[in-house]
């Protein structure tokens, strides 16, 4: 692929040029076996621009103090940064108010939240929650856990063989037994991309509470969260260039007010006595103990990041990443790629006949190309397709076509040394 025709490709109202951006990121100039790194595993975690890193270390710098409870200036100015990175999760998002955007630990701890919260107060034996075949581990068991507590089923709505939802058993499982539909945006093993708002529009119809897990939609596509009208909206902040230990809960105030807490301590309450608790108001009330201070902080900054560079932009980039790893992925003999949906985020699984996921992973990784393998925390996925694993490469907009062709060379090779 000839560098020059990249500015080409991508239709852009804003400047984009992948090679500018990639010196934001600085692991990305690194070798891995003395090659360079090629990083194909962004669905797992993605990289940190410099942005990031230096707001986490000029936090610890010049910041660093628990916040909301001091009247010191480090307190107040800590607290000021981290109520900050919370306005800047509404804009992003569009949240209606402040108080609906939740900092939990990731999109798993929101999952749980809702499920424990809303779950413990909401369900009753007879009532359903339905889920989809596709979704990761972390939208399977809390919905377990909590359906065993409170005796409701849990329904799964089956996938077809190209990885999409088939819609109509999804309305023959819609009922107004219905209580929680529980939904990935993106499947992180399949790329399909979810049609989230008829699922939202439909849930609604019978009654039933919404949450999308966002875990692999909110780097790629953007979010109106009052415009799809979803209950819950859970994502990760490690997958959107942003630190591990923070994501989001947004949750629709009416609701979230009604919850119970998820978990007690510090920062959730107003007053605390032996005789009666009383809890503090949204969001504090489900943001128990000291949270991940600089993690939220730096989540705000790798918003501000993707937000200049425009999430419209990173689609069209990433969506032509993908058309030319399918294309070139497709025709090496012997590969299958598992999961077409119609509509792909950018991630592409596939198998190679006679040869285990974990050999090409491996023999990959000496190449200096990061990928993953494994059943992707989707084990019902692999059964359904009949495979113990899969190899997965997943792009980023740092990721270029060049890297795609060294990872198709790399994978030709490998299939011949297998024959
Ligand atoms: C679709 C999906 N949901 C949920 C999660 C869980 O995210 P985390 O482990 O960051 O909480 C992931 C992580 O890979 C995911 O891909």
């Amino acid at each position: 692929m000839d560098p020059k025709n990249l500015e080409i490709r991508v239709e852009k109202k804003k400047s984009f040029n992948v090679y500018k951006i990639r010196e934001d990121f600085p692991i990305l100039q690194r070798k891995v076996w003395d090659k360079p790194l090629i990083y194909f595993d962004n669905a797992a975690t993605t990289q940190k621009p410099k942005q990031v890193i230096k707001t986490i270390e000029s936090f610890y710098k010049n910041l660093n103090s628990n916040i909301h409870r001091g009247v010191h200036y480090l307190s107040q100015a800590s607290t000021t940064e981290y109520e900050c990175a919370r306005k800047i999760v509404k804009v992003f998002i569009n949240a209606k108010y402040e108080e609906e955007i939740i900092f939990t630990r990731g999109a798993t701890e929101a999952i749980n939240l809702v499920a424990h919260s809303y779950g413990s107060v909401n369900l009753r034996p007879g009532d359903e929650v339905l889920i989809t075949f596709m979704e990761h581990h972390s939208n399977i068991v809390p919905w377990q856990i909590i359906c065993e507590r409170t005796g409701a089923k849990l329904k799964v709505v089956p996938i077809d063989d190209n990885g999409e939802i088939i819609i109509d058993e999804f309305e023959k499982l819609l009922s107004d037994r219905t209580k929680i539909v529980s939904v990935v945006h993106v499947s992180n093993s399949l790329g399909t991309v979810n049609p989230i708002e008829y699922i939202i529009s439909r849930s609604h119809e019978v009654g039933a509470v919404v949450l999308i897990d966002g875990a692999q939609s909110i780097q790629h596509i953007p979010i109106d969260v009052q415009k799809l009208d979803c209950d819950f909206f859970a994502f990760s902040g490690h997958k959107i260039y942003a630190p591990t230990g923070i994501g989001v809960l947004y949750g629709k105030r009416s609701l979230l007010e009604a919850m119970p807490p998820y978990q007690g301590g510090g920062d959730m309450i107003l007053s605390v006595s032996f005789e009666k608790t009383i809890y503090n108001e949204l969001p504090h009330k489900f943001e128990a103990g000291t949270p991940n201070i600089e993690g939220a902080i730096g989540l705000g900054s790798a918003i501000r990041y993707v937000q200049n560079i425009g999430l419209d932009v990173i689609y069209k980039y990433e969506k032509q990443l993908l058309d030319y790893a399918t294309e070139q992925i497709s025709q090496i003999p012997d590969v299958e790629i598992i999961g077409k949906a119609r509509n792909k985020a950018s991630l592409i699984s596939f198998v190679v006949n006679n040869v285990h996921p974990h050999d090409i992973g491996t023999l990959l990784d000496r190449d200096g190309i990061a990928i993953r393998t494994g059943h992707h925390c989707t084990e019902p996925v692999m059964r359904r397709f009949g495979v113990p694993a899969t190899s997965r490469a997943s792009f980023a907009f740092y990721n270029t076509f060049e890297e795609i062709d060294v990872l198709v060379k790399s994978l030709k090779k490998i299939i011949e040394k297998f024959k």
